[in-house]
Parts: structure tokens; sequence; C-alpha cells
């Protein structure tokens, strides 16, 4: 079965068996399959923060479960959507209803299942703001287990489904804690800007979906026209000590404080600075208006991309002395 499709980076990799997963009672039958325990897996949600670098010789699970329900209490809204619901489906159906708390995060590629995992964050705004608990199908047993967010050990880019509990769980809903009174985040210097060119003083959550969602189409290329899994390395985060001296000889280096004494600097900054921004190498490259997405320019194969980004890794290195991390999984 061709993946071409199911990866937003379009890199054209074939799996050995492919399932669609439609609802929960469909893992439990596939549990009850003989080779369930013998092949490997790999659950797949939108694909949009994924490179495959060779065929996946295994089991492909999309998880396709839908449906999204909501109940009020007070000011409070309990959001509840199926893991195979587009991301940016959920955030729509809740700020048209005024359920405020996900306008910040319009647009994010990606299924509702695969946003825990890597606690997706934009503008402001991490999923581990506004998640309530996901429930999850775990492999070893068949049995379905509760997560409530103290469980998933959210930080930057990460939780318990990355780490500890890597490869052993399926998401197959999450919960959201949202209301009906607008908590609106607009620390982020683009949104404020962006909000003042439109002569928006009061913005509502609608605006500033819109406003987030403008944004990110300026600078982000599509994935439906040019393959992308959007940012291809985390923000890396060190300590004071190695800032200082990164700090002297590159004074303008773009950075934000990210507690305990931690500094954030921007990958794409520092990318950027070693003259990758908008080079096109091959098929590959990196996108014109943002250095830290890596693009696929057409027939990419995933190890080309995968070496350009290690080309990168090299060259931040030899810069700055700070190595990049992959945020999008490699998988092969
Ligand atoms: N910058 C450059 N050159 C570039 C790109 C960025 O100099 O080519 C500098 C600029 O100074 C800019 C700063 O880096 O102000 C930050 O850039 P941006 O606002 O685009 O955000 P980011 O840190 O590069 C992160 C997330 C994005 C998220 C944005 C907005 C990560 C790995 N990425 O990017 O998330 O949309 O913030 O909040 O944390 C994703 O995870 O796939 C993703 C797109």
């Amino acid at each position: 079965v061709s993946l071409k499709n199911f990866n937003t980076f379009g890199v054209d990799v074939n799996a050995r068996y492919f399932v669609e997963i439609n609802h929960p009672d469909d893992l439990a039958e596939l549990f009850m399959d003989p080779q369930w325990h013998e092949i490997g897996r790999l659950v797949i949600g939108g694909g949009s923060n994924m490179l495959f670098i060779k065929d996946f010789d295994g089991l492909v699970i999309h998880m396709n479960i839908r449906g999204i329900e909501h109940r009020i209490s007070h000011d409070e809204v309990f959001v509840e959507a199926g893991a195979g619901e587009v991301w940016n489906d959920l955030v729509n159906y809740c700020v048209q209803r005024g359920f405020a708390g996900l306008e910040n995060l319009s647009l994010i590629p990606g299924s509702v299942g695969a946003s825990p995992i890597q606690n997706i964050g934009a503008y402001g705004v991490e999923l581990k703001d506004v998640f309530s608990s996901c429930k999850a199908f775990e492999i070893a047993t068949g049995n379905f287990h509760t997560f409530t967010k103290a469980d998933c050990g959210f930080g930057y880019r990460e939780s318990v489904f990355k780490n500890e509990l890597k490869g052993q769980y399926i998401i197959v809903s999450v919960k959201f804690d949202l209301s009906l009174i607008p908590h609106l985040n607009l620390r982020y210097g683009a949104i404020e800007q962006e909000l003042g060119n439109r002569g928006i003083t009061d913005p509502t959550i609608k605006d500033v979906s819109q406003v987030v969602s403008h944004i990110r189409v300026a600078k982000l290329p599509d994935p439906s026209t040019i393959g992308n899994a959007g940012s291809f390395f985390k923000n890396p985060v060190i300590t004071a000590t190695e800032f200082e001296p990164i700090k002297q000889k590159f004074p303008d280096v773009v950075n934000y404080p990210a507690g305990d004494g931690l500094v954030k600097l921007a990958a794409g900054w520092l990318i950027e600075q070693c003259g990758w921004k908008g080079k096109v190498v091959g098929n590959t490259g990196t996108w014109k208006n943002q250095a830290l997405v890596l693009v696929n320019h057409g027939g990419a194969a995933g190890q080309e991309v995968y070496n350009f980004s290690s080309q990168i890794i090299d060259s931040v290195y030899t810069k700055f002395g700070v190595t990049l991390q992959r945020e999008v999984n490699i998988i092969g």
C-alpha cells in the first residue's frame, strides 16, 4: 500500500499491511488476530509529523475514529473528540460555537489523536493548557486506559507517549476543558501586530483564530502543495552558562527565557544564520519564509530529506556549538 497520501511530506513509500480504524472496537478486533503480536506496527493520524526514510515492513494503522461531542456546565465546556478528527476541524467546531481555548492552535495540521503525543503548541498556547484527559488502547493487553493530564507528563513538544510509553498505546479520543469566557492569549508579537493592522482592539476568539490562520498561511508552506511536516527541529533549550558565550559572539541571537535558568533559542534563526534559509538542495530544502521547515519540492526521497537535515545539524553545531534535535518522527 502506498503511503504517499498518508504523510504530509508526500514521500512515496509502501507499507506491507494497512488497516483503517473507524471505531475503538476495531482495535479490540485486531488484537484478537494472532498476527497482531508478531508484526511491527505504526499508528498514523494526519501523518503530519513524520518522515519515512524507507518502506514500512509492518502494519500501518490509520486512525479514523470520528465524532465531536460537547457538554456545557455554567461557563465550562467539556469537549470530547475522536482521535481521527482533523485537528483544525475541531478548532473550527469550537471557535464557531464560542468555546474558547483552542483559537491560538488554529490551522495546525494533523489529527486530534496525535495532538497529545508531542503536546502541540503555537502562538503562546500548548495543548496541555486545554487538555483534560485522553483514552488509549494498550497494545500489549488490549485494554483501554484513561490518562489524566498529570499522567501525560507534558513538556515542550514532549509527553509520556513519546518517551516511557512510546509505542505502547494508541490514543482513541481526547477530552478538552474549554470555556465560554475567553482568556485570550495575545502575548505573541505577531498576533498583536496583525490585530493592529486590522484595527481590532477588542478581539473575539474568532478574530484570534483568523489572525493566527493568516500568520500561519503567510509563513508556512501548505502541505497539500509543498510537502512538509512543519518545524523539522525543536527549538533548542540550553543552560544560561551555555548561552553566555553564544550571546557574546552573536549579540542578536533570538532567545526566550525557558524557566529554571534555561534559555530557548529559535532554531529557525540559527539555521538562517548558517545560510540555509530558502535554499533548494536537489528535491529538498528549507522554506523561504521559515528556515525551520524542511520541504519536499517534489519527488524527494525521505532519505534525501534526512541527509539534508543532518547537514543542517552539522552546520548549526559548527557555528553555534548547539545540537539541534529533530522534532519530526523518523520512520525506518
Ligand atoms: N526566525 C528566523 N528565521 C527563520 C525562522 C525564524 O530568524 O527562518 C526567528 C525569528 O526571530 C522569529 C523566531 O525565530 O521571530 C521565531 O519564529 P516563529 O515565530 O516562526 O516560531 P518558531 O519558534 O520557529 C515555533 C513552533 C511552531 C509554531 C510557532 C509559533 C517549534 C519547533 N515550532 O516555531 O510550531 O507554529 O513557534 O508559535 O516549537 C511545528 O511544531 O510544526 C510548528 C510549526
